[in-house]
């Protein structure tokens, strides 16, 4: 049992309190390059510092946001004025989450496949970060739906690289949130959808098990059981919420506090309508557990797409990402209206 088992408890409630959830901002600078080359935004250190200032910035973001998840770079800026990023946080009431892994990278004799890697030197960059001001930190595992795949290779290998992170984040006082990916990326069917995050939520929570890892003080961000994006029949909003619940139901031990979504790719609507009808009956007293959000682009996206890298844009752009932020939050308690 981790010293820090009481505070990891609480931690975790606190992630998953009611009308809140967690906001994903912790893009790796080449994926957050990306995103601003497509806006014409310059890919430079001091535009990402200016992009995250304006979200940490934005007025009100507490009341909807539990906690944010930060890069490696993020954790160590500040605001023009000097003021660190972690203090700003701590001001709105926002917990301080932290990105852990470096990356999903090639499976060796897995064509197509990934494997998340960071585990080496771990322990002493959760001790740093927890000293930096961080309660909570964020791995995510790739599982690609394919021809053929997933392997057993990859799921095993992503749900064991799962577990000994999350273990060593209780050990060293972040909460672990446990994110296995299931992509949308396909024409696979909600069937297949089912299947393949059927067997990789099984394995990652044998694997946890098998680590010792602590239900009660961890957060599982999943991906929903949806149709494939290129799939020519769409499953409707509501077998979304309902096979989602059903497999999460099947697999996650009623003792994890919360789980918390990732967008995925779904536009900014479709995340809050299905997480919305998750939160509805007859869906919601079906759940054990906290059920929320932890979107990157389904919160950030239009305020992304409207600051173009513009000081004039940022009021307004703020506007759009807190109404995202509002609409999730509204989302969470089966609140929303599109
Ligand atoms: P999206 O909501 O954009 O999928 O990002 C969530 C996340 O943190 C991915 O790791």
């Amino acid at each position: 049992m981790s010293q820090y088992a009481e505070e990891l408890r609480n931690t975790a409630k606190a992630m998953v309190a009611p009308n809140q959830g967690v906001l994903a901002m912790d893009e790796s600078n080449g994926t957050c390059n990306k995103r601003f080359q497509k806006q014409g935004i310059d890919a430079t250190e001091e535009m990402r510092r200016q992009y995250r200032e304006l979200i940490l910035t934005t007025p009100q973001i507490g009341n909807y946001i539990s906690g944010a998840i930060l890069y490696d770079e993020t954790i160590r800026q500040k605001k023009e004025d000097g003021t660190p990023f972690t203090q700003v946080m701590k001001e709105n009431d926002v917990i301080v989450g932290i990105k852990v892994d470096t990356g999903a990278k090639d499976l060796a004799g897995h064509p197509g496949e990934k494997v998340t890697e960071g585990l080496d030197g771990l322990r002493d960059r959760i001790a740093e970060y927890y000293q930096m001001g961080a309660r909570f930190a964020k791995w995510r595992a790739v599982i690609t739906i394919g021809d053929g795949i997933p392997s057993r290779a990859c799921i095993e290998a992503n749900a064991h690289a799962l577990a000994r992170y999350a273990a060593l984040c209780q050990e060293g006082g972040l909460v672990p949130i446990v994110e296995p990916e299931v992509l949308i990326d396909g024409n696979h069917t909600i069937e297949r959808c089912y299947e393949v995050t059927d067997e990789t939520l099984r394995t990652v929570f044998t694997e946890l098990r098998t680590q010792g890892v602590e239900f009660d003080q961890m957060i599982l961000k999943p991906s929903m059981v949806i149709s494939g994006k290129d799939c020519p029949q769409q499953a409707t909003p509501q077998q979304v919420a309902e096979q989602t619940i059903k497999c999460l139901r099947n697999n996650v031990p009623a003792s994890v506090p919360g789980i918390a979504f990732l967008s995925g790719g779904q536009t900014p609507e479709q995340s809050a309508e299905h997480l919305n009808l998750m939160n509805s009956e007859p869906l919601k007293s079906q759940c054990p557990w906290r059920v929320t959000f932890s979107y990157a682009r389904a919160i950030q996206q239009p305020a992304l797409e409207h600051w173009k890298g513009q000081a004039s844009n940022v009021a307004d752009a703020q506007k759009l990402l807190s109404h995202r932020a509002q609409c999730n939050s509204a989302a969470s308690m089966g609140n929303y209206s599109p």
